[in-house]
């Protein structure tokens, strides 16, 4: 079998909880204002997972949309790769309850582990698979639930990260476009700038760990800051040339959303108007591997990309990790809103433990938060999605 020649999006789609928290709620969590959050971020709200989801729920809708975007079926996916560093579980992979999922009974799963830099890894893993012949459709998803993993006390932290997940599905082509370059970076000198302590080999959780809150994420945010500003633009740069390109070619940033600070400078280190720089990070926060996915789709969707356009995909994250693929848009962009439109959440169904169930999810300050006179106008803890909303915005839950 002679290998393809290259490897091209035909479908995108994402999905972002329905549950919104703004800077202001955050104010009655933490000592901060929506004045600070806005200037030194540009965030304003994110989303927030509801009980009855998780990562893998999350990441099935998105790659549900993506698969009807690019006018497939479930199973003409043959491997399935999801990035996240909030998996429903240690084990199994996200990606394996995603596969049964959404109908595959064919792919092969796995997930990837980048953490904010996932999405970018698993996009070059899936365009090696398609490009080697290994492959002919691979799902790429970035999910990540990353509300569960923070501490409410830390003002550093809870005010930065939101949840959701976005897809792509990378076809086989014959025809010019896809992936021209592609650059990923690790620098574990950074392993400890961004890290959740607990839950693994050196710090099994236990009650003495989650005594000492190290099951939360911990993050140097300084330090994160400079390796972002430094390494974003960097890493992009070496991924445009690798394409044979200079920035002043490129139609379309899509950079990882962590703070509107960083972004900026990546423009300007790149001698380029904010307005090449794709930005939605005041609507969804942080969402790690979800974040560059997310965007992808918004920015397809809302007329941004259209074929022949020459985009970079960027990121940054912990370990420290970082990664850019430059690649020639070939997707026909109305199709998307379709793709969108075809899949219903509550339509997806993820395989749960049988005898075992979980403790309450949510984090007790945000469970609060929820009963709050003007907390979020939608239970947190809305076990089952089918029933009936609460009449009025605003309700609160006992
Ligand atoms: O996906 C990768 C994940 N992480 C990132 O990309 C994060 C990268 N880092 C950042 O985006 C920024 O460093 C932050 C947004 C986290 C912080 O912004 P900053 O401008 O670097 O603030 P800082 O850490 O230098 O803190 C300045 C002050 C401190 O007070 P003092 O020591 O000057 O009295 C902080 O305690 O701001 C304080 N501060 C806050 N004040 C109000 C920190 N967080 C908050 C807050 N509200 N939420």
């Amino acid at each position: 079998m002679s290998a393809p020649r290259a490897a091209h999006i035909t479908g995108w789609g994402h999905y972002a909880p329905e549950q919104i928290l703004t800077n202001k709620d955050l104010e009655k969590l933490v000592d901060t204002t929506d004045e600070w959050i806005v200037s030194r971020t540009g965030m304003r709200e994110r989303h927030v997972a509801a009980a009855h989801e998780t990562t893998a729920s999350m990441a099935a809708v998105a790659g549900l949309r993506a698969i009807a975007t690019a006018g497939l079926a479930p199973d003409d996916i043959d491997l399935i790769l999801v990035a996240t560093l909030t998996p429903d579980y240690p084990m199994p992979s996200t990606a394996a309850l995603v596969k049964e999922a959404i109908g595959n009974t064919r792919a092969a799963a796995m997930d990837v582990a980048a953490a904010c830099s996932g999405f970018v890894y698993a996009y070059a893993t899936a365009h090696a698979y398609v490009t080697s012949g290994l492959a002919s459709n691979v799902l790429v998803i970035g999910a990540e639930l990353l509300t569960r993993f923070l501490d409410y006390t830390d003002r550093n932290t809870c005010i930065l990260f939101g949840d959701g997940a976005g897809a792509v599905v990378v076809s086989a082509s014959d025809a010019p476009g896809g992936a021209l370059g592609i650059e990923l970076t690790t620098e574990p000198q950074g392993a400890y700038m961004i890290w959740l302590p607990s839950g693994g080999s050196r710090s099994p959780s236990s009650g003495e760990t989650v005594a000492r809150n190290e099951h939360f994420i911990r993050m140097e945010g300084r330090e994160t800051y400079r390796f972002a500003t430094r390494t974003l633009a960097s890493t992009a740069l070496a991924s445009v040339r690798k394409a044979g390109l200079q920035p002043s070619d490129i139609d379309l940033f899509i950079p990882h959303q962590a703070n509107i600070r960083i972004i900026e400078a990546v423009a300007k280190g790149l001698d380029l108007p904010m307005d090449k720089m794709f930005v939605n990070l005041d609507r969804y926060g942080n969402t790690s591997a979800a974040s560059v996915p997310i965007a992808l789709a918004e920015a397809v969707n809302s007329g941004r990309i259209k074929p022949g356009d020459r985009i970079v995909m960027v990121a940054f994250g912990a370990g420290f990790t970082s990664g850019a693929i430059t690649l020639e848009w070939t997707a026909d962009p109305a199709r998307g809103l379709a793709g969108e439109a075809a899949v219903n959440p509550n339509d997806v169904h993820v395989r749960a433990p049988v005898d075992w169930d979980s403790v309450d999810p949510i984090p007790a300050a945000l469970a609060e938060l929820m009963r709050r006179p003007g907390g979020p106008s939608v239970p947190l803890d809305d076990v089952i999605p089918d029933e009936p909303r609460p009449a009025t915005a605003g309700a609160t839950q006992t």
